[in-house]
């Protein structure tokens, strides 16, 4: 590991002049949560016809590319990731020429567009394993999937003992006796991949999607697709792990035999011009990220070391670091990401006690569990360290995801009522194990404030941070914009959101935020702007000498070590982070942007700035 002074860029690659077939490789892909960003029908669900209605605000903010979250058919058991039909859109969503038109308007504005494939699993209700349940155990059918015989006397025990991500057991009997296994909910039942007609099948998929207009792909759970069942210690193993091995000995997850199959895509992404590339949802173990990322796999992979960390200079550093030597390590560049519909939003997570814990999101985990009661979130700390996580993530080299709502800097809605959670997360765990999931970071968004729900005068009970209300029932307003305030019928007013909007999000609605120049949005705008016009094509960057430093004391967030991020990249394009509780000098230049007030020329506290290093 380089030490804080050693430059990246000593044994850094750099990536030959961009070319525009490597466009991914220094993009911001925004992502959207197609449920959750905009509805035009009145069904209280966001649809693709609502994507292609916001791209020209996409095109503002100064996105190269949109990654969409499965809009396939689907029971939604899982935010569909629970998918029924893997070359279709939902019905409630909307129709495959809506995706065309999509694909079609979003290349006019320039902005390519990513696609969400879910290989690990489908849906129960994917016909394939409907086919299996009705079929005899050993038939071709079943063999699409994973059935096992369980043990016990009568077969009556599961084959192990897994518990699956979600909490329940992870393997569930069917009407003959044998049980399948389904690393998610039981409605997603994980598929076999050493069976050649799914292989093929996806082969298929990435076709069909790539002849749609696709551009790239962001593959789910990409480190689980080749199990070894075939042993006598998986019990040993567990579905639901902090870290993994670094050797690829875990019987289902990161195992050396995943990535043949990634080496047959790389043969169908390459079929087009200019190449699709595919980015791994792996979270693996740091030392092997590279693999999935190399050119003749996938291209890039998410680095959520960032996402994982405390707002902590040292821990934030080690993950920059890390994602450095990953990417060189692969000829890849690298990701980063602070946000998605999986975990808590950051501004919530940066406004809560910053305690390292064994498990990383442990503070705001529990937070959630409690409704927002257990700590006290700061939201203009958060908010303020928000700001500057953002221009600290975007100057550096690679690419940056941006998750739909963060640059409105929503924080996460902790309190939404349990009787309307929708997350099997949520659902299927209990006792010691209960988590409240992960709807928080998915209430659809925001867009207009003056269209708040109506409260109906009653007060908040006692704790609560929020006041949700419905929709007006003659008006159809309550809905900030998200739905139209008249169904397709025109006559009757739209459903309730499918998850409640809390009246705090005014605060944070679109317009509201595109008239203050000093927004969250504001700041994005600028500095995507700014990055568009400094970004360079060297995947390595240059600590800076004096700037770049750890403290040895507790001036940072919550009694941590503060010190400042500094780097540099070729070009002169430098940021600097102040982490520490006190005022730090800035090097001679010109100041391109800046997350928040400077006192007199210097850097404060949870501050970032952009310079250009005369
Ligand atoms: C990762 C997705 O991001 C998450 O939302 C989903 O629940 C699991 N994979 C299962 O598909």
């Amino acid at each position: 590991m380089p030490t804080a002074h050693q430059t990246a860029s000593m044994t850094g690659t750099f990536i030959s002049e961009q070319h525009s077939e490597e466009w991914w490789k220094q993009a911001v892909v925004y992502q959207i949560y197609p449920r959750s960003f905009k509805d035009t029908t009145g069904s209280g669900l966001g649809d693709i016809a609502g994507i292609t209605s916001k791209i020209t605000y996409l095109k503002q903010l100064g996105v190269d590319a949109v990654w969409l979250s499965p809009f396939y058919p689907s029971e939604l058991a899982d935010g569909g990731y629970d998918v029924a039909d893997y070359r279709n859109v939902d019905p409630k969503l909307g129709t495959m020429s809506d995706f065309d038109e999509l694909a079609r308007s979003a290349h006019e504005q320039g902005i390519k567009v990513v696609v969400d494939i879910v290989p690990n699993h489908s849906s129960d209700q994917h016909p394939w394993f409907q086919e299996a349940l009705k079929s005899e155990p050993g038939s071709p059918a079943r063999e699409r999937y994973i059935f096992r015989n369980g043990r016990g006397e009568h077969g009556e025990l599961p084959p192990t003992q897994w518990i699956s991500s979600f909490g329940s057991p992870a393997w569930t009997r069917v009407a003959d006796g044998q049980w399948y296994l389904h690393m998610f909910a039981k409605e997603q039942p994980d598929f076999n991949w050493k069976n050649p007609e799914i292989r093929e099948d996806f082969l298929t998929t990435l076709r069909f999607w790539s002849d749609h207009g696709a551009d790239g792909f962001r593959i789910d759970v990409a480190h689980g697709l080749a199990k070894d069942l075939d042993r006598d210690d998986l019990d040993r193993w567990s579905i639901n792990n902090d870290t993994l091995p670094d050797d690829g000995s875990h019987p289902l997850y990161d195992r050396d035999d995943v990535h043949e199959i990634y080496r047959e895509w790389r043969k169908v992404f390459n079929e087009y011009q200019p190449p699709r590339f595919a980015v791994a949802e792996a979270w693996v173990n740091p030392k092997r990220q590279y693999l999935y990322s190399s050119p003749d796999e996938l291209g890039q992979i998410f680095n959520f070391e960032f996402a994982k960390k405390n707002w902590v200079r040292d821990e934030l550093h080690e993950a920059i670091e890390d994602g450095i030597a990953q990417a060189e390590r692969s000829g890849s560049t690298s990701t980063w990401v602070m946000s998605n519909h999986d975990v808590p939003r950051h501004v919530s997570r940066y406004g809560l006690p910053q305690v390292p814990a064994r498990q990383h999101h442990r503070i705001a985990t529990d937070w959630l569990l409690r409704n927002g009661n257990s700590y006290i979130e700061d939201r203009e700390l958060g908010t303020r360290r928000a700001r500057a996580a953002i221009l600290l993530e975007l100057a550096l080299p690679g690419s940056t995801y941006i998750y739909q709502g963060e640059e409105l800097g929503l924080p996460e809605v902790p309190d939404i009522p349990w009787e309307r959670l929708e997350d099997p997360e949520a659902q299927g765990t209990s006792r010691t194990d209960l988590v409240k999931g992960r709807d928080g970071c998915r209430v659809p968004l925001p867009w207009v404030a003056d269209d708040a729900p109506v409260i109906g005068g009653q007060s908040s009970s006692a704790g609560s941070i929020s006041r949700f209300g419905h929709i007006d029932e003659q008006t159809g307003k309550g809905s900030f914009g998200f739905s139209p305030r008249k169904g397709s019928d025109g006559k009757t007013v739209s459903a309730e959101p499918h998850l409640p909007q809390p009246d705090w999000f005014a605060r944070y609605a679109v317009d509201t935020e595109e008239s203050d120049d000093n927004s969250m949005l504001s700041l994005y705008r600028k500095a995507l702007e700014l990055r568009h016009e400094h970004q360079t094509s060297d995947a390595a960057l240059t600590w800076l000498e004096d700037f770049d430093r750890p403290s040895s004391s507790h001036d940072g967030a919550d009694g941590q070590a503060g010190g400042a991020i500094a780097y540099r990249r070729a070009n002169g394009w430098t940021n600097i982070t102040n982490f520490s509780d006190h005022d730090i000098a800035l090097p001679q230049g010109d100041v391109l942007l800046s997350s928040g007030p400077l006192h007199n020329g210097r850097l404060p506290q949870d501050t970032s700035v952009w310079l250009l290093l005369r």
